[in-house]
């Protein structure tokens, strides 16, 4: 069928449903709902079978779902309708939620249901459960929708026709709503209004007497302090007390700024405040914010680095290549590097470069550190001779860091993960991290040069096979984790390891003298330099306005395939 996607952005929702449309056969176009003349003319264009809107702020005009059947994602139960869904299931400590796929009418949210799938909530951030259950959940009712859409004999429940459903209609979620109290509020109620608003609005509150939206916390299991007050720091996240514990808050927007790393939002008070860092890697076994975690088990060296949004500081990218080179010393066979839950990396820190570019310093600059940082980090584990290497992807991963990640012998995906293996989208950046070595060594060179060029989002089954990662493997966060901890000591274990490891050498050695790693990185800064700064300012300005959040003006001609103009509707 020809399935348009209108949505109000290409988010990993909306790359897992387009990709996972076109891998069942469906000819998939996307439109961003910018106006609703747009998507008027998209869908002229387009002549779509059907329109499915994973993500949208607002309503489908009627001109559009009174001639065509329009698939609404509502990430909430059955009946449940709003625009707060996930906020108020969070807040309300609900143990089970879902995703309902609605046919767009005149009331929003209050169509005939075509699926609808549920999931158990966990203690999370809103970000990641829209990423993890919410995204799992919506594919399959989405997927299970079209089907039944396809049959052409399915006939889609009203809820007037439902006996009884738990779900209602709910408000927008407000400030007042969200209000914490440091005097009375205890940790784990801080720390679920928090969650409720992660990654967007925030909870808009105050440190050190000034005005700032509160993102990213973490509790805390045994330090203490006077309640509201900013008792230590710790890399990037500050710490407040509660009146039974204390909060790490890692990211807060100050008024008229970006979304920013707490210590460096707040630099000069968070000065004042007393370091408390923690000794050496090893994994801390009780609550606390650890961005750099190691752990062993048998001969399985295991690095788990929690970045926010999988954004990498040029600060960031040092420790943890120092965390990397430890790691290297410890007597183990395999080493995984296990990311972060939502992100495995997302490349350089495009918030942090922007906001060197909103003080006396220079984005360039910040940019060119932030690239040179990532790169020694991909060249630490490339250069990993006594251990064999596996970047673990549990979450998803973009840009920059599907390079890092292929820096290791083997890269593993979870089944439900998201590639962006490309960095055009910046701005036509050239990007670097030795891509240009990695990528056609694995996929060859011109499926590189595809890759690079069309920009699609791969899913973790499409990246197997076309060679870009070695395995795929099913499953939520935990099972994967425990599958990938079982794979690599059977890698560890394996009789041929020594011979694996002399053949990586061997090819180590072999590639170098064809080629050495230095002129790769050479030739792609060079490209980068130009980037950063030449006479076109366009990854400057496509980062402005990423980080931004600005209103997209049109949707790129890579994804609306309407749009081309050797278009012709079948
Ligand atoms: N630096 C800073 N923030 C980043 C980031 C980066 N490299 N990559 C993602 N983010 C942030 C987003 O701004 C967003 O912030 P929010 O918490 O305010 O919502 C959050 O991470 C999630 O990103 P989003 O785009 O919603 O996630 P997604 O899973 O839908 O999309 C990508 C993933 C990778 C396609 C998309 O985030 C992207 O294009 N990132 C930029 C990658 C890049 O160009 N890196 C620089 C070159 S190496």
């Amino acid at each position: 069928m020809r399935i348009l996607l209108l949505t109000h952005a290409f988010n990993s929702l909306t790359q897992r449903l387009g990709a996972e449309l076109q891998q069942r056969g469906h000819e998939v176009s996307i439109e961003f709902d910018i106006a609703d003349s747009v998507a008027e003319e998209a869908v002229m264009l387009f002549r779509p079978e059907l329109i499915v809107a994973p993500y949208l702020r607002r309503a489908i005009p009627e001109s559009i779902w009174s001639r065509h059947v329009c698939l609404i994602v509502h990430p909430g139960i059955v009946g449940d309708r709003g625009p707060s869904a996930l906020d108020w299931a969070i807040q309300d400590s609900e143990t089970e939620w879902g995703v309902t796929v609605l046919q767009a009418e005149c009331e929003m949210d209050a169509g005939p249901v075509w699926a609808s799938a549920t999931f158990p909530m966990r203690s999370a951030k809103k970000s990641s459960l829209y990423r993890n259950e919410v995204t799992q959940a919506a594919t399959s009712a989405v997927l299970q929708a079209v089907q039944r859409f396809e049959s052409g004999s399915f006939q889609p429940t009203t809820l007037a026709s439902l006996p009884e459903v738990r779900g209602r209609l709910r408000p927008l979620m407000k400030q007042d709503d969200r209000h914490l109290d440091w005097t009375r509020d205890h940790t784990e109620t801080i720390v679920r209004k928090v969650h409720a608003a992660d990654g967007f609005p925030g909870v808009a509150d105050s440190l050190f007497g000034e005005p700032c939206h509160l993102f990213d916390v973490w509790p805390e299991a045994t330090l203490r302090g006077t309640p509201g007050a900013v008792i230590a720091r710790r890399e990037t996240a500050l710490l407040r007390a509660t009146v039974d514990g204390a909060v790490w808050i890692g990211h807060v927007k100050r008024p008229g700024s970006i979304k920013l790393p707490a210590s460096l939002a707040f630099a000069a008070q968070a000065q004042a405040v007393p370091l408390v860092p923690l000794s050496g890697w090893w994994r801390v076994d009780m609550p606390t914010w650890q961005d750099i975690a190691y752990a062993e088990a048998g001969a399985v060296g295991f690095l788990h680095f929690e970045f926010y949004n999988g954004a990498m500081s040029t600060a960031q990218c040092q420790r943890l290549r120092e965390a990397l080179v430890w790691a290297k010393q410890r007597p183990m066979r395999v080493l995984v590097l296990m990311g972060g839950a939502d992100f495995w990396s997302n490349g350089i820190h495009l918030n942090v470069i922007e906001a060197a570019s909103l003080g006396d310093g220079s984005a360039a600059d910040e940019s060119w550190a932030n690239i040179n940082a990532m790169n020694d980090l991909a060249l630490e584990l490339i250069n990993s001779p006594d251990q064999l290497t596996v970047a673990a992807l549990g979450g998803n991963t973009g840009a920059g860091g599907c390079f890092l990640a292929r820096a290791a012998d083997e890269v593993w995906a979870r089944e439900a993960v998201i590639l962006n293996p490309h960095y055009k989208n910046m701005g036509n950046l050239y990007g670097s991290e030795y891509w240009t070595y990695l990528l056609p060594r694995r996929v060859g060179l011109e499926a590189a040069q595809a890759i690079m060029r069309d920009r699609q989002p791969l899913t973790a089954q499409r990246a197997l096979q076309i060679g870009f990662t070695d395995a795929c493997l099913s499953g939520e966060l935990e099972s994967f984790r425990a599958e990938v901890a079982t794979r690599a000591a059977a890698l560890a274990a394996a009789p041929e390891l020594a011979d694996k490891l002399t053949a990586k050498r061997e090819m180590r050695a072999c590639d170098e003298a064809t080629k050495p790693l230095s002129a790769y990185r050479e030739e792609e800064l060079t490209h980068m330099r130009r980037n950063f700064y030449g006479f076109d300012p366009s990854y400057h300005l496509a980062r402005h306005h990423f980080v931004r959040k600005s209103l997209v003006s049109w949707t790129p001609r890579h994804l609306a395939r309407h749009r081309d103009l050797g278009w012709i509707t079948p």
